[in-house]
Order: C-alpha cells, then sequence, then structure tokens
C-alpha cells in the first residue's frame, strides 16, 4: 500500500497575538524541535481510521476530531479521492491547547500525509488553504498565522492573511514554560471581542500597541537588539493582561524568569493558560532558566535558538 507521510512543526507567537485577529502585524517563530509525523494510507470504503482515537464512518466523526475529520476530508475532496477512505497515524511532541500550534501542526501533516497516500504533492497556497479548513473548525475565525508558522522553518511576519520570512539577525535563545493549564483560545479571541465592543476606545489603543511592537520588534530582530525585543515581550504580555487574556499562573512564570535574568517575558499564543516565552542571554542561561521553572511548577520546558538568517 502506499503510505504518504507529512510533518509540521509547533510554533510560538513572539508579537502580535490577538492583534493580529484585527489586521495588526505578528510574528511567529517555529519551534523546529517539537514535530508532528502523519502517516496516511487510502482504504478501499468511505472510512476513517485514525490510530486509536477514532473507527468509522466519515460522516459520524466526534467532535473532538472535527478538524481532523476536516483535513482529512477536504484534503480528499482535492486530490479528487471523496470515495475513498483512510487510515491516519499521527505521531505529536506537542501538547494540545497550550498555544504552541498543536491544532494547527497536525492538520498541517495530516493534510500532507494524506495528499501524498492518493499520489499528490500540494502547492503551499494549496495546503494552506486545507490547513484553514480544518483550523475553522478547531477555532472560530482563525488568524492563519499558526497555519503558516508550522509549515515554515523561518521565523514569519504575518498580516492580513499573508506571510514572509523574516530577516534575523541571531543568534536568540528562547525558552517555552508550560504553565500546565490548558490554554482556551476560542473563548479568550471572543473575550478580546467583547472588551471591544464595550470600550473600543481603550481596546484599540492597545491593540494599535500590539501591533507597534511588533514592526519594533521586526527591526529589533534585524539588529539584532536582544535587549530591545525583552522590553517590547514585557510590555506586550502587560497589555495582553490588560485585554483580559493573562492567567496567575502565566504571570507566576513570568515573574520568576525575569528575576532569573530573563531579557523578556510573555505568554504566547491564545492566553489564559497555556505557555509564557522567555528571552535568554544565550543558551546557557536558556539551559538555567528552563530548570529553574520546572523546578518552581512548570509543568514543561522547551528551549529554541533562533539562529541568524543573513
Ligand atoms: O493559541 P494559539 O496557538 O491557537 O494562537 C492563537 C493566536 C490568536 O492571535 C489569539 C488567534 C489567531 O487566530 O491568530
Amino acid at each position: 500500500p502506499v503510505i504518504g507521510v507529512g510533518t509540521a512543526s509547533g510554533k510560538a507567537i513572539l508579537f502580535g497575538e490577538h492583534a493580529v485577529v484585527y489586521g495588526h502585524p505578528a510574528i511567529a517563530l517555529p519551534l523546529r524541535d517539537l514535530r508532528v509525523r502523519a502517516e496516511a494510507e487510502p482504504l478501499p470504503e468511505r472510512r476513517l481510521l485514525h490510530s486509536a482515537l477514532y473507527t468509522g464512518d466519515l460522516g459520524r466523526v466526534p467532535a473532538r476530531l472535527a478538524s481532523t475529520a476536516r483535513a482529512v476530508e477536504a484534503t480528499m475532496s482535492a486530490v479528487r479521492a471523496d470515495g475513498s477512505g483512510v487510515r491516519v497515524h499521527v505521531e505529536s511532541d506537542l501538547p494540545a491547547e497550550r498555544g504552541v500550534g498543536s491544532s494547527a501542526a497536525v492538520s498541517a501533516a495530516i493534510v500532507q500525509a494524506v495528499a501524498a497516500a492518493f499520489g499528490h504533492e500540494l502547492d503551499p497556497t494549496e495546503r494552506h488553504h486545507l490547513i484553514q479548513i480544518a483550523e475553522r473548525a478547531a477555532h472560530t475565525s482563525p488568524s492563519g498565522l499558526d497555519a503558516r508558522t508550522v509549515v515554515s522553518d523561518r521565523p514569519v511576519w504575518f498580516q492580513d492573511g499573508s506571510a514572509h520570512d523574516l530577516e534575523v539577525a541571531g543568534p536568540l535563545s528562547f525558552v517555552i514554560a508550560d504553565s500546565g493549564v490548558r490554554g482556551r483560545t476560542r473563548e479568550a479571541v471572543a473575550a478580546v471581542r467583547a472588551l471591544r465592543d464595550a470600550d473600543p476606545i481603550a481596546v484599540e489603543r492597545r491593540l494599535d500597541r500590539l501591533g507597534a511592537l511588533a514592526r519594533e520588534g521586526r527591526a529589533a530582530l534585524a539588529s539584532p537588539n536582544p535587549e530591545e525585543i525583552g522590553v517590547r515581550m514585557d510590555e506586550a504580555h502587560a497589555l495582553l493582561g490588560e485585554l483580559g487574556v493573562g492567567d496567575p499562573a502565566l504571570d507566576r512564570l513570568a515573574g520568576i524568569a525575569r528575576t532569573g535574568g530573563a531579557l523578556g517575558a510573555k505568554l504566547t499564543g491564545g492566553g489564559r493558560g497555556g505557555c509564557v516565552l522567555l528571552l535568554a542571554r544565550d543558551p546557557d542561561h536558556a539551559t538555567e532558566l528552563a530548570h529553574d521553572l520546572r523546578g518552581r511548577g512548570a509543568a514543561a520546558t522547551w528551549t529554541t535558538e533562533l539562529r541568524g538568517t543573513r
């Protein structure tokens, strides 16, 4: 049998989460060491077999697998394999619902694997479109930032649905620390919208500033000027808290990191749980911070080294 394979990676948003939903720019970093790998194999009947998770009719997949089912169905339709079924198997290093891109990465890997199983190689535009169909089943109106970053091997600049690679004069050492609290992106996005309806002037001012931080952050990444990036991460964290998407566990981890000498610390992704992203001075300092945070309550930590692109 033909086995199609697809891969994608995790992501962390450096600047612009939430503001990106309103047309402001954002910067996201692929987490290359956190991988998702999917395998797909065609089946003769219109069924979905999802490793241990589900076996049955493709039209009756339970809600918790809705985005997977959408990824599979949309891809099979795109490669004109509607009459068939598929067996998929997914292996992921990524924790779900922590703002590190698990849903987009799983969809991206599945889309590529299913297309390959039916003998198709998708171009980046087609692939992005299919990932977004699956993402819409997981979130209400995803900006597309996650979908772009999980298939990139470079930092991404994103605005209004389009993305391009970013110039970075690394190295920069980042740490991601998981609070262990489930992130609630859908709820957080809805909360920002409600707050914006209630108090448009105050909320627009904060969203504008988050967008400006992304633009200033872009210049600081090109220098690179780690201190300039760090202060902006701290400011973004405070603004996101004012928009109501913070969480005491995230504030606590960010505080511990700053005390430990982190140049900047902010929540990353949808918020209300999930992870904080920290900028360390160098790889040793990143390892030290990660160790400290695990000792003081972080459920997990990862370090990532951003190399220069020039
Ligand atoms: O929590 P995540 O990793 O799904 O990131 C959400 C980012 C938001 O800007 C809050 C929403 C979006 O669609 O971009």
